[in-house]
């Protein structure tokens, strides 16, 4: 048996998987919301991510009497976890969703500059990623910065809180703006360049690569076994790919959650000049990929129904939703409630529905908005196909693929005959596969998807859906650059 573990950003997700790939016990603990003090900041505890993951843990070990034989750890990338020479936190982490480093984004494309670091990178300065953040607390926080000994993303601090080891797998780290991408190591440059001592990085890993082992502490708070071996794992989006079985160049996924991601593998480092995508190592050893990300995706639905209807239920505004016409009678949704990443790489950017009649419904408002938030993702495919990476076909995942509307529009923005998966599970399912392949349960990760992943169904779209899709795209496309500069 495996276990995965999943650190997400709403709470800890324990995963049991049995050899045959098969989903044995879940549990769960929620952490404390994260907090923002100003608009863009997002702050969590270290310690609460800790004290859920070892509840998520004692839980699922309860349900299942079984002997875990690896572990495999996942979680929300990005985030800056700061310890000193003891493995003490110093402050709260800056997470993934934490937008406040606009400056030193600047600063970094200003020292190194904006094609130098995306070819050492591979991709340009965001505020999500890593260094920006320590740039951040070196420049507001002297005195923390000037104690920082280790830095750490989400899961690889309870690794070590579980271990004692200080550790990394190279598909988080590509997160980070730290790592030579192509070369899957840290680069000297760009550290040495912003300032950052290459003692405080942890050892790199590839995903299925065991790198510690089950503490006595661990064991006792936890009820594993002391010794369990622990794999390296990989972020959320690493992980989550694995657990839907994109491995090989040509698959790509498109997974709605908060936010909204395109993933695609490839067989080579594909850098985007413009730096649009994000071009990271895979958790597949030896294989890259691309994605392309809508921060706020699913999050704009649960925006929607906390604004104009709380308490309904989602299934009963999408059954509104369906009321109204392919294209919701002219009326656009852009999603920008948290700024955008792809393809706009502005955290200034604002929603905005537009094309309102006094004719449009609740249901138009619903419709629009999961149409888009299926035009935003279709963006990153646009970047695809620009880029020349190949999509053989698409996977649905997350909230967005459970129920039957938003997999339809989804597919028909798309263009492409989408998969839905017997049992999508998400990250920590992905993190028990890497377990699995870590423990020599499986060869490798291919033979661990092939027992483990199974396709329920595939929507085929109606080409005259897919023909509206593409007029109303065109629209959709041209909302941004009309409103930009409205709001700065
Ligand atoms: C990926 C990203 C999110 C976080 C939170 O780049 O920012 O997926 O990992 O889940």
């Amino acid at each position: 048996m495996f276990l995965g573990l999943d650190i997400g950003t709403g709470g800890t997700r324990a995963v049991l998987v049995d050899i045959n790939g098969k989903l044995i016990a879940s549990a769960s603990a929620e952490h404390a919301p994260f907090r923002s003090p100003h608009p863009g900041w997002a702050e969590q505890d270290p310690e609460d991510w800790w004290r859920a993951a070892q509840q998520a843990i004692r839980e699922v070990l309860a349900v299942s009497g079984a002997k875990i034989t690896a572990v495999g750890l996942t979680g929300q990338m990005h985030g800056a976890v700061m310890l000193d020479a003891e493995g003490n936190v110093l402050r709260p982490s800056l997470i993934w969703c934490d937008t406040r480093t606009d400056e030193e984004c600047e600063w970094l494309h200003r020292t190194i500059g904006r094609e130098r670091l995306i070819e050492l990178t591979a991709n340009p300065a965001l505020p999500n990623f890593t260094l920006t953040k320590l740039l951040w607390v070196r420049k507001h926080q002297p005195e923390i910065f000037a104690r920082i000994a280790h830095v750490l993303c989400p899961k690889d601090y309870v690794r070590y809180r579980l271990t004692g080891t200080y550790a990394m797998d190279v598909q988080e780290a590509s997160g980070t703006l730290l790592l030579d991408v192509a070369h899957r190591r840290w680069s000297k440059e760009v550290a040495e360049a912003a300032g950052i001592p290459e003692a405080w990085l942890p050892q790199l890993f590839e995903s299925p690569e065991v790198c510690a082992k089950i503490s006595d502490s661990a064991a006792a708070a936890t009820g594993l076994t002391a010794g369990t071996p622990v794999v390296a794992g990989a972020g959320d989006q690493g992980a989550g790919a694995v657990g839907m079985g994109i491995l090989e160049p040509g698959s790509v996924s498109a997974t709605i959650g908060t936010s909204g991601v395109v993933f695609a593998a490839t067989a080579a480092p594909t850098r985007d000049p413009l730096g649009r995508l994000h071009t990271f190592c895979h958790a597949v050893p030896g294989r890259w990929h691309v994605m392309g990300v809508t921060q706020a995706a699913g999050l704009s639905l649960r925006w929607l129904r906390d604004t104009i209807a709380p308490g309904t239920s989602y299934d009963s505004l999408t059954a509104e939703a369906a009321t109204a016409p392919v294209g919701s009678d002219g009326l656009l949704w852009t999603p920008y409630l948290l700024g955008e990443r792809t393809p706009h790489l502005d955290s200034h950017a604002r929603a905005a529905f537009v094309g309102l009649t006094a004719n449009h419904t609740r249901g138009h408002l619903v419709r629009a908005v999961l149409e888009g938030v299926a035009y935003s993702l279709k963006d990153t495919f646009t970047l695809f196909a620009e880029l020349g990476i190949p999509v053989k076909g698409v996977r649905l995942g997350g909230g967005g693929a459970r129920g039957p509307l938003w997999r339809e529009i989804q597919a028909a923005v798309y263009g492409y005959k989408s998969d839905i998966l017997v049992a999508e599970e998400g990250a920590a399912f992905g993190a028990a596969l890497l377990a699995g392949v870590g423990a020599k349960g499986w060869p490798d990760l291919d033979a661990a998807c092939r027992a483990a992943i199974k396709v329920a169904q595939q929507i085929d779209p109606p080409p005259a859906a897919v023909q509206r899709y593409a007029e109303g795209y065109k629209g959709y496309r041209k909302v941004y650059p009309a409103l930009k500069g409205i709001h700065g």
